[in-house]
């Protein structure tokens, strides 16, 4: 919903988009409604947490205060009316959802967080009994979708509630890196300050755990693929024997990318379970049991929806135990879940199947039958499907493939040898729960290829099933929940085969449906201008449950918008350097502290060298880190240490990180990012809504297009002191029609296309004379 229109012309009055795109702060603030100023919440969003116990209300009111429990605790601190107003709408979700409780539940769920607050809760517990249930069962009050600017701080606005009142409570968000983020310092601070007796834990997927009894096996085997990843083992294995929760992200000295990895931990098909000599020592079920004891559990979107989908590291039985889920950037759920509720099949699957059916045949039944030769034609099979591919790292939909692709001769083959490990593996299986093991992953995989062995029908060939009758342009994009699409991904070494639903809407509102608790959506980009129809139906929720809430921030006098003149268009060959050199001058003026974010990973390797020379042409003292040269952690963690740096990285920088202050003074963004047609999934999309006599531009490509953007422009203000400058290089966002909306749903900053604006703006923040060799 629209926030409060301020008086006066509207941006299309003050502005024509072919003159220069300068206004005076004053009149830059209507386009964006949604994020104006510092006003107070709209009154439609505050209907939503109107609801809340008034004695709640009022500690939250306190709490958040400018003497109060957090600001004791946080340096800058000021109190915000947006952040109070959403800790007050999840707070009055998570009430809807105490009430729709049976009372046991309900007590238990508050026991333990009301500890500080016996008397309100108390008090809720009284009401809950005259409450009108059946509302609360409707998924309705206990569900809020709630969107506030970046840097408003809508992890206290959560983590407040979460922790007073949110009974067991599950944090979901975008990354590890975002999930490290809260564990290692969002929580703590909170924590602290309101002085709760929280226990917190963090779940990650099994793949990020040390797995006992595949180290010993490779240890023993002792053969590894180059004498570097030799040296990996053995520090891995010293680091076994002291790690506490056999983490990988804490043994440093070996690269994520590093191949042993997969050698030394399991996968949800190769783990023994319970049958394992390990079992009790284990570090997947060690994490587990922890995420079962705690009261927070922090986890991310890939590990949540795997984990609906395959039941594997834990959250099946998490999930029912819960009363609160939280989705922080929650703008990436409709992606993550689509990749999960889908199927994947990948030739590593055969490959790995093929290894451990060998060592586990080897090891117990070695005279039955010739494992090495049966492993062996099954790994032949797997890479004669990649070999029926001459293209790498390419996506294609199965109705690109002609009938007489070799891809289904080689899938048949494959199936082929498959049989005949399956039918080993059925003959000993008796020996060993290994290998009994094993021949229920043959039977899966069985199960799965058999969908792959026919080529595409009539129907894939036309791209997708059209739609039901009778779907309109307000539902947006809901789909048929049977609306599919077979597609395959094409990388140096494997296949997978994919077949994904278009649309996730109906499998989530299952997965929500009839359990009481509170659902959290959160983000700073849920809608676009204020409407969350979009997001809505793509999530299967209910659009009316939704807030926006307006930005503490001046952003008119905080921030810039500066689109160079004089591009070439983005599809242009010349378009990377020209972004460089325009980026060049703006880069001089800021004094270092600049993000420069590029659509694509060449754009990234190009703009890096060419900063390289320049950098050391000119004698500038600022330090370049560059997407790929560390983790992404350890990058973020020097760019807010040096304060004047200069860091080139593609997309995955743009969500959820925080750098205030003058170390992030410039945003650079090469063009404006609408994702490739040429991903099948997306393709399909597109056509099927074109077939609903939609404008996949519109309904699609543009809304998504706005929330990345709006993402990566979010990253430069994130305190009432911070002042920056978004330089976006594409001028379509002047030229087109469509670039009206796109930039009246960014922040409302200062607009212009003079250089000279930039350079003006960076003299009055001083920061050119703080920085040392700038020529
Ligand atoms: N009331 C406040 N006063 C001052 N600083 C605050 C306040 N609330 C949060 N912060 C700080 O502001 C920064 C941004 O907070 P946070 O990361 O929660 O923003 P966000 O709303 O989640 O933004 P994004 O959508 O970009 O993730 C953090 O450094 C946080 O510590
Ligand atoms: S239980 Fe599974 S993950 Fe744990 S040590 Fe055994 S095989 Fe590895
Ligand atoms: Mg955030």
């Amino acid at each position: 919903m629209p926030g409060a229109r301020r008086a006066g012309r509207t941006l299309q009055e003050t502005l024509a988009l072919n003159s220069p795109l300068e206004t005076s702060p004053r009149a830059s603030t209507a386009g964006a409604a949604t994020q104006t100023g510092t006003s107070a919440p709209t009154p439609a969003a505050s209907a939503l947490s109107a609801s809340l116990n008034p004695r709640r209300a009022a500690e939250l009111n306190e709490i958040f205060a400018d003497n109060g429990l957090l600001a004791r605790q946080i340096d800058g601190y000021r109190s915000r009316a947006s952040q109070i107003e959403m800790s007050r709408a999840v707070a009055a979700a998570m009430e809807a959802s105490g009430r729709a409780m049976p009372e046991p539940a309900m007590f238990e769920a508050q026991k333990r967080p009301a500890r500080r607050l016996q008397t309100g809760g108390a008090d809720a517990a009284g009401e809950a009994a005259e409450a009108d249930e059946a509302q609360a069962l409707d998924g309705g009050e206990n569900t809020l979708i709630v969107e506030a600017g970046t840097g408003t701080g809508k992890t206290y606005a959560y983590l407040v509630p979460a922790m007073l009142w949110g009974g067991k409570v599950i944090v979901s968000t975008g990354t590890k890196h975002l999930q490290d983020q809260l564990f290692q310092r969002d929580i703590p601070t909170v924590r602290d300050a309101l002085a709760v007796p929280v226990s917190v834990a963090m779940l990650k997927g099994r793949a990020n755990y040390l797995c006992h009894y595949y180290l010993q096996r490779t240890a023993d085997n002792g053969r590894l693929p180059s004498r570097q990843e030799t040296s990996y083992l053995q520090d891995i294995v010293r680091f076994a024997k002291i790690t506490r929760t056999g983490d990988k992200a804490e043994l440093a000295s070996v690269p994520e990318t590093a191949a042993v990895w997969s050698m030394v931990t399991s996968t949800r098909e190769n783990c023994l379970g319970q049958e394992c000599p390990h079992y009790k020592d284990c570090f997947v079920m060690q994490a587990r049991r922890e995420a079962q004891q705690a009261d927070i559990v922090v986890v991310n979107h890939h590990l949540f929806f795997a984990d609906i989908m395959l039941r594997d590291t834990g959250m099946a039985e998490l999930l029912p135990t819960a009363n609160t889920i939280i989705f922080d950037e929650a703008h990436q759920l409709p992606e993550t879940a689509t990749l999960f509720f889908g199927e994947t099949l990948s030739t590593a699957q055969f490959l790995e199947l093929a290894r451990d059916s060998v060592a586990e045949g080897l090891g117990h039944a070695r005279d039955a039958v010739d494992w090495v030769k049966l492993g062996s034609t099954l790994e032949r099979a797997a890479r004669d499907v990649r070999l029926a591919f001459k293209e790498d790292s390419v996506r294609l939909s199965i109705g690109q493939l002609p009938d007489d692709h070799p891809l289904f001769a080689a899938l048949e083959a494959l199936e082929t040898e498959l049989d005949a490990l399956e039918s080993a593996l059925a003959g000993q299986a008796e020996r060993a729960e290994s290998i009994g093991a094993c021949l229920r992953r043959a039977r899966e995989l069985q199960a799965v290829l058999a969908g792959w062995t026919t080529p595409p029908t009539e129907l894939e060939r036309q791209s997708v099933d059209t739609a039901p009758a009778g779907t309109t342009e307000g539902k947006g994009e809901r789909a048929d929940p049977n609306e599919k699409v077979r597609w395959i991904e094409v990388f140096a070494h494997t296949v997978q085969l994919h077949e994904t639903p278009l649309s996730v809407a109906p499998i989530f509102a299952k997965q929500r449906a009839g359990v009481p608790r509170a659902w959290i959506f959160t983000s700073a980009t849920l809608s676009v201008r204020g409407d969350f129809t979009h997001y809505a139906a793509q999530m299967g929720l209910n659009a009316k449950r939704s807030m926006t809430l307006p930005s503490p921030f001046d952003y008119p006098s905080q921030g810039l918008l500066y689109v160079p003149r004089n591009l070439p268009q983005p599809s242009s060959p010349m378009f990377t350097d020209a972004v460089f050199d325009a980026a060049l001058p703006a880069i001089e003026a800021s004094g270092g502290g600049v993000f420069m974010l590029c659509t694509t990973l060449r754009a990234v390797d190009r703009i890096s060298a060419r900063l390289r020379d320049v950098i050391e042409a000119r004698g500038w003292n600022y330090p370049l880190l560059v997407q790929g040269d560390a983790s992404r952690t350890e990058l973020l963690d020097r760019f807010r240490a040096y304060g004047n740096a200069i860091l080139v990285g593609s997309q995955s920088f743009w969500e959820g990180v925080d750098v205030r202050g003058d170390a992030l003074s410039l945003v650079v963004i090469d063009k404006l990012p609408f994702a490739p047609p040429d991903d099948p999934v997306l393709s399909a999309r597109l056509d099927a809504l074109t077939k609903k006599g939609l404008s996949p531009f519109a309904v699609h490509q543009l809304p998504q297009a706005v929330i990345t953007l709006k993402q990566g422009a979010g990253r430069l203000i994130r305190a009432e002191t911070d002042r920056g400058v978004l330089m976006i290089c594409d001028t379509r966002l002047v030229d087109k029609p469509y670039g009206r909306r796109i930039w009246q749903s960014l922040p409302p900053f200062r607009r212009t296309r003079e250089i000279e604006v930039v350079r003006e703006f960076f003299e009055e923040s001083g920061n050119v004379t703080q920085q040392a060799g700038v020529d």
